[in-house]
């Protein structure tokens, strides 16, 4: 019996459910966190912002996701990155500190690699605590932190591969890494031990809790930081996926034996892994991407919807993988995870008031500012009298360098044409993306 088009969206959620292991992990209830000792002297401080919050106030995150601030100890000590000033996050972030016999005003330094407020919203409170304290970053750095929080004193701007001896053989040394994510962003490698704190690089949503590292990871664990590094990349990373991969070349020279992002998992069993996907993710932008198609769907009723099960068919016929999502059920900060690994998008959505459904629309221009370039495009859709659905489309995705085929439009209900089409240009798609 082939499945209706509903059947095939539930059964495709539950499939996306799975594979990003939504609800098994991460484990619910309090977080009960101390500082993680990553080797001797270097910690992790993370915490985790709960499922319910909204991150940058726009993408959902089902599995949450932490906040890692590190501490350096040499004969000095540095911070390297701070927490967000929310909830209860900075008396969390005091306990840890105190499980290793350190408080505020314990440290010489302070290291900004990034002013992002989740990283820096909580340095008021701590130069309160500690008005003594250096800052270490970058030029453009210095200037956001004036703007966001007057700060100007005891600030050193750093220069690129500058370092910081902190005794006791522990050396800091600091990379300007523009653009992974702002332009003030750089990364500080800590020499002796090969530790590189990359900040929003190498970073994953998900939170983490009793698991800190790779190597404590089992294979569904694991499956699921790759899986979430991608929906974090692809929200977060993705428009400037240039300066990602010229900050990976950049890092060449260094002898790194662990990364140490400020969202996520450390990666200490196997760095590569993690430098090796955001290389990857990176080249999704300019193609060719995974062998995979995402369709993409809206419909208000019905008669669009009834020619999902034709381009399923189609795809399926070629044994292309597919991601199916439909709008605005599904935020675009999930699709967007599916709709970036892809070298394939179907769109499917009905004309509205001589435009497209607006929903879609939405999408789009999120596909637009990700720079979710290069794809190979069928676009299907009902129309009423006048269409205008591919009108806007073009408009839309002008600068995406998208290979369009000939979209499938119809006025009304779709007959056996429609259909005996959806199948064709799907598998016709699909054979491409397999071949390409
Ligand atoms: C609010 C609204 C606005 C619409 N505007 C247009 C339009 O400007 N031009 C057009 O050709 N059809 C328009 N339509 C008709 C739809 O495109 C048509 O009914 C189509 O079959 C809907 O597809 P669906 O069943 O997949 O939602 C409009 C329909 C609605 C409900
Ligand atoms: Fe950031
Ligand atoms: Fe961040």
């Amino acid at each position: 019996m082939p499945l209706s088009t509903m059947q095939r969206f539930i059964r495709t959620c539950k499939q996306a459910n799975a594979a990003t292991c939504f609800n098994a992990y991460p484990p619910k209830g309090r977080f009960n966190m101390k500082a993680v000792q990553i080797s001797d002297g270097i910690y992790c401080l993370p915490v985790n912002l709960e499922s319910y919050q909204l991150f940058e106030g726009m993408w959902p995150m089902p599995n949450g996701i932490s906040i890692n601030s590190y501490v350096v100890q040499g004969e000095k000590t540095a911070l390297i990155d701070l927490i967000e000033d929310i909830n209860d996050k900075p008396a969390e972030f005091q306990s840890e500190l105190q499980s290793i016999d350190l408080t505020p005003k314990s440290f010489d330094y302070l290291i900004i690699n990034h002013m992002e407020p989740d990283h820096t919203s909580w340095i008021p409170t701590l130069i309160k605590e500690n008005p003594a304290i250096e800052i270490y970053l970058t030029k453009k750095a210095a200037a956001v932190l004036n703007s966001f929080f007057s700060i100007t004193e005891h600030t050193h701007i750093i220069k690129d591969g500058d370092t910081l001896d902190l005794g006791g053989g522990k050396v800091l040394q600091f990379f300007e890494t523009p653009n992974i994510h702002w332009p003030e962003t750089m990364m500080t490698f800590e020499q002796s031990s090969g530790t590189l704190f990359s900040c929003d690089a190498f970073g994953a949503y998900g939170t983490v809790n009793d698991i800190y590292f790779d190597d404590q990871l089992s294979k569904e664990q694991h499956d699921f930081f790759h899986q979430e590094a991608l929906r974090y990349y692809a929200n977060i990373v993705a428009s400037f996926s240039t300066f990602v991969n010229k900050g990976i070349a950049r890092l060449d020279d260094l002898d790194i034996k662990v990364i140490a992002p400020s969202h996520g998992i450390i990666w200490r069993e196997n760095p590569k892994a993690i430098i090796d996907d955001y290389h990857r993710f990176a080249s999704y932008m300019n193609g060719p991407a995974e062998k995979e198609i995402t369709l993409i769907w809206a419909s208000m009723y019905g008669n669009t919807a009834k020619l999902v099960d034709s381009i399923i068919k189609g795809v399926e016929s070629e044994d292309v993988p597919l991601h199916v999502h439909r709008v605005p059920d599904e935020h675009v900060g999930i699709i967007l995870a599916s709709a970036w690994k892809s070298s394939g998008l179907i769109l499917g959505m009905p004309t509205y008031e001589y435009e497209m459904f607006p929903p879609m629309s939405w999408v789009l221009d999120m596909f637009r500012r990700k720079k979710l370039w290069n794809k190979k495009v069928l676009r299907f859709g009902s129309a009423g009298w006048s269409g205008g659905a591919q009108r806007e489309l073009d408009r839309i995705t002008e600068k995406n360098k998208w290979e369009f085929m000939e979209p499938i439009e119809w006025f009304g209900a779709a007959g056996q044409e429609q259909h005996d089409l959806a199948v064709q240009r799907a598998a016709e798609l699909a054979r491409t993306i397999k071949e390409g």
